[in-house]
């Protein structure tokens, strides 16, 4: 049974030795996200000193405006990374097309990166983060990222918060770990992680209603008929942790001007979803579960609708007319 104050190095061995047929692979892929995000974690500690913060004056391939810190993080983890072997391919929010390192020839996994969400708001010191998303590589060539996100067999993500924590899934549960900085390691805090049946907070970007569609206005007005809480901090990786701490709707729809959204089905909706269900959330995208999804491109986009399971439930009855 999972010990408070573990460390995750002893947590991701013990949780994989109970799968005999486990050659120690993904532990090893792990621990190398593990590592990239603590200099993440440490460099952002220090950002407004050492002269990363501001844009780079390029836009990425999503048409945003590349943050230093953006650039800094992708090139770290994508550095670790390749080092590990462990990875036949990456795929970035940041990098236009597939990357296969040299050292992943024989690597069984694939992972699919957003190096640093919110990047809006590391200007402002408000929090922002790191998602992941890890499938088993099953052919040649780029195809391997378009898979079902229910066949990921582990996704997370790091909130570089007032502590820095990390939360992730082989689907065994969601698990939660909290950077000791003295310690230099990431200790459980929050095994096992079940989320409210149902929350009281919306969050959502209630500056674009005028562009919804009716269903999703009439459910957001009957939210607040219910005076539940509006909280939205513009970064995923915050809005979801809290979704998932103190449950409720997080979402970000398609709309009269983006039909898909903003958000990237493989950075961003699938792996966060898989760590929403295994906490007994629910996470679709108006119709289907983003689970169900096929990716066909690596940067398309869905809208998303994730959190509470009576919550998303309670939607999907509006959005069903
Ligand atoms: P990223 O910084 O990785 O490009 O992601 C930004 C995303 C996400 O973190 C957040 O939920 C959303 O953008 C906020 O967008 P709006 O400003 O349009 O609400
Ligand atoms: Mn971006
Ligand atoms: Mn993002
Ligand atoms: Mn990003």
């Amino acid at each position: 049974m999972a010990r408070i104050g573990i460390d995750l190095n002893r947590f991701i061995l013990e949780e994989e030795r109970q799968f005999p047929q486990a050659t120690g692979s993904l532990s090893l892929a792990l621990m190398s996200i593990e590592n990239a995000t603590k200099i993440i974690s440490s460099r952002i500690r220090k950002a407004g000193l050492s002269d990363i913060l501001g844009k780079i004056g390029k836009v990425n391939v999503q048409g945003e405006e590349v943050q230093k810190l953006d650039q800094l993080s992708n090139n770290w983890l994508i550095e670790h990374l390749s080092d590990s072997g462990e990875f036949y391919a990456l795929a970035s929010e940041e990098v236009d097309d597939a990357i296969f390192p040299e050292k992943g020839k024989n690597g069984k996994y694939v992972i699919a990166l957003d190096p640093l969400d919110g990047s809006s708001n590391i200007d402002v010191n408000v929090n922002v983060g790191t998602i992941f998303s890890i499938y088993r590589k099953y052919c040649d060539g780029v195809e391997n990222f378009f898979q079902e996100g229910y066949k990921q067999v582990a996704a997370g993500y790091v909130v570089y918060g007032s502590s820095t924590m990390l939360m992730y899934t082989t689907k065994n549960g969601t698990h939660g770990f909290t950077l000791d900085p003295s310690v230099g390691s990431y200790l459980l805090s929050h095994p096992y992680l079940k989320m409210p049946s149902r929350g009281k907070i919306y969050s959502i970007n209630e500056g674009y209603s005028q562009r919804w569609d009716e269903p999703l206005k009439k459910y957001i007005d009957n939210l607040k008929s219910k005076n539940y809480s509006a909280r939205y901090i513009g970064s995923m990786v915050a809005d979801v942790h809290r979704t998932l701490l103190k449950g409720g709707i997080f979402a970000y729809p398609g709309d009269k001007k983006n039909p898909q959204g903003k958000l990237r089905l493989l950075y961003e909706a699938a792996p966060m979803s898989l760590l929403i269900e295994q906490a007994g959330g629910r996470a679709t995208d108006g119709v289907n579960e983003i689970l169900s999804i096929k990716a066909t491109s690596l940067h398309q986009r869905t809208p998303v609708f994730m959190g509470s399971k009576e919550d998303i439930d309670e939607l999907m009855d509006y959005m069903r007319g």
